[in-house]
């Protein structure tokens, strides 16, 4: 459930099919692995798949670390996935295989960082320290489009020298640094700390894990997933997936809609990602439209 954006690049990183098949004959070779999910109550069964998948991603740096370019991971949460929440210390147990084998690890903190998963970024739960982080959306709070990547020092300064020795990263675009967009970025990052917007974040967790707590008794409701206010709903019917031409999870924007909330759907997984600076009874009353909704179409 891999996704990282549409260039060239990402999309070769990218494991989901429709996003990319129409470029295959461009994409580069790539090592993939499954990803061990979080079993929320059931710690043993949550801890057998971290070893598990730990096993399975020390055997493949074993027989490649030598040609791979970097690890990238969305740390803790693959969003475009369906919003799946990752075994806890994963993420570390990926940065201690990274540092093992001299492997960069990248962070896509694109979806989850600024805030979303309860601190400001979410490698930090995990005391990890990517040796790339790539930033975006929340960085000016989605009001202008920019991107960030940061990098150590070490990577740096490999693209310092004179300019003979042709060292420099050329890869600029038109917009690169675009001073309107910094600005909101600026303006966006003095928010975060005036406003208290970390602070916020949790408290709509909580809100989010309370006001939806009624849907896990949902027959028709497979699983929450949530972490800080990244939420899926899954629905299905009796355990199985819906016939994929009902449009489940679709039906349910739809009613959503109705009762004047916008919400996206990722197959039949109903996605909630509430900004984190959002007041708490917006929140609210988008997870009780969010409950209507799913009582009204998922019978
Ligand atoms: C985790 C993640 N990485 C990368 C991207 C792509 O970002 P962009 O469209 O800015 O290239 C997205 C977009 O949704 C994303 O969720």
């Amino acid at each position: 459930g891999a996704y990282h954006g549409d260039t060239i690049g990402t999309m070769s990183i990218g494991s989901i099919g429709r996003f990319k098949n129409l470029y295959s004959p461009l994409l580069f070779p790539v090592v993939w692995t499954s990803v061990p999910c979080a079993v929320p109550d059931q710690p043993e069964r949550e801890s057998e798949q971290l070893e598990h998948w730990t096993g399975e991603l020390e055997r493949l740096f074993e027989l490649h670390h030598e040609t791979l370019a970097g690890v990238v991971i969305e740390p803790l949460v693959q969003a475009a996935a369906g919003i799946k929440v990752q075994a806890d210390q994963f993420l570390r147990r990926v940065w201690g295989l990274c540092r093992r084998f001299d492997v960069l690890l990248i962070a896509d903190e694109i979806a989850v960082g600024f805030g979303r998963t309860g601190t400001l970024f979410a490698c930090e739960q995990e005391g990890v320290a990517p040796d790339l982080l790539i930033l975006s959306k929340g960085l000016t709070g989605g009001y202008l489009p920019l991107a960030a990547t940061l990098v150590t020092d070490e990577i740096y300064d490999a693209f310092l020298g004179a300019p003979a020795a042709g060292r420099t990263f050329f890869h600029g675009h038109t917009y690169t640094g675009n001073p309107l967009a910094c600005a909101a970025a600026l303006a966006s990052l003095r928010l975060i700390e005036a406003d208290h917007v970390l602070r916020n974040a949790s408290r709509l967790a909580v809100t989010l894990a309370e006001e939806l707590a009624p849907l896990k008794r949902h027959p028709q409701v497979r699983e929450i997933r949530q972490k800080g206010t990244m939420v899926g709903v899954e629905i299905s019917r009796a355990g199985e997936a819906y016939p994929p031409e009902m449009r489940i999870g679709h039906q349910v924007t739809l009613a959503c809609r109705r009762r004047g909330v916008i919400l996206r759907n990722i197959a039949d997984v109903i996605v909630l990602m509430p900004a984190p600076a959002m007041p708490e009874s917006l929140v609210t009353e988008l997870c009780q439209v969010v409950c209507e909704s799913v009582a009204e179409v998922a019978v």
